[in-house]
């Protein structure tokens, strides 16, 4: 059997942008919509470094950087998400380099932590969300240990690190602001270099159907923002949660124009 020799290290300021370009396609690399985003994850990602330590487990395979498990600390929570796991390129998958990687981050995980005010997190969280980059996240999480968190959403899962801890999640709601009458809020998250484009196609798809001013909140800049409406969703238009996602244009928009002609 071939054995690929690879190293599992913590994220550096040197290797960020490394980390971040790994997930963007080469072809996409020079679009303005990804250089943009690249630089706001960038920011965002110093940013984490300084206030937390490592945020990024990566392996590399020489110098090469070839697969990484990002993930935030939820201090309200005593959990840690985890964002998104990947290995890449696709030939370097099901070599175990992803289970070296989540390994690193529960070993990590059982040392106190001083954002968790010098405990250890109680588990492990993640949304594995469904892409075409290979191997799917919810089904290598679910060999891994990981359990559902509501038996209906396969997406939706934790790894408990301390015995017998089950993770229940805070059922908070959006909470209408008077301000966001008539206008459409995107919540943009920093953590992905996709963040931009994102983005910019949700604008595009709402202006579509609705002539209505359009505001960005980024999550971690404003963070008060957020706090104030409860759980936010990705995207809110006069006040009502928007469930389809933006790839499905022709539903997204169906629930666009509902939401603007329903009253406040
Ligand atoms: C999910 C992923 C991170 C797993 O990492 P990996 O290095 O490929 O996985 P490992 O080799 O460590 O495998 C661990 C276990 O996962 C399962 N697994 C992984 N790849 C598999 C495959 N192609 N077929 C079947 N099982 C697989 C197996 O149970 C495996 O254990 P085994 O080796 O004892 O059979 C990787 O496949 C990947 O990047 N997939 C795309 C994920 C994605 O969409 N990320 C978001 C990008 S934005």
């Amino acid at each position: 059997m071939f054995i690929l020799n690879f190293e599992i290290k913590d994220i550096s300021e040197q290797s960020i942008l490394d980390a971040i370009l790994i997930c963007i396609p080469e072809e996409k690399r020079d679009d303005p919509l990804f250089k943009a985003g690249i630089d706001t994850k960038r920011n965002w990602a110093l940013k984490m470094l300084k206030k937390y330590g490592c945020f990024v487990k990566v392996a590399y395979v020489g110098s090469k950087l070839v697969g990484l498990i990002q993930y935030e600390p939820i201090p309200r929570e005593t959990v840690v998400e985890i964002d998104c796991i990947f290995v890449y390129p696709k030939s370097y998958q099901h070599k175990g380099i992803g289970k070296a990687l989540l390994e690193a981050l529960i070993e990590d995980m059982k040392k106190p932590k001083p954002y968790f005010n010098n405990k250890i997190p109680n588990a492990l969280i993640t949304y594995a969300f469904e892409t075409p980059a290979g191997y799917p996240q919810n089904k290598f999480f679910e060999q891994m240990g990981f359990k559902r968190i509501r038996e209906d959403d396969p997406f939706f899962l934790y790894y408990p690190l301390i015995e017998n801890y089950k993770y229940v999640p805070r059922e908070t709601k959006y909470k209408p602001q008077e301000e966001d009458k008539g206008k459409g809020l995107i919540f943009m998250n920093p953590n992905c270099p996709f963040c931009i484009d994102f983005t910019e196609k949700i604008k595009e798809s709402i202006k579509e159907v609705a002539d209505i001013p359009i505001r960005v909140i980024n999550v971690f800049e404003e963070p008060e923002e957020v706090t104030k409406r409860g759980s936010v969703p990705f995207c809110t238009v006069n006040g009502k949660p928007i469930q389809t996602f933006f790839t499905d244009k022709e539903n997204f928009q169906k629930e666009v124009k509902t939401a603007i002609s329903a009253s406040f």
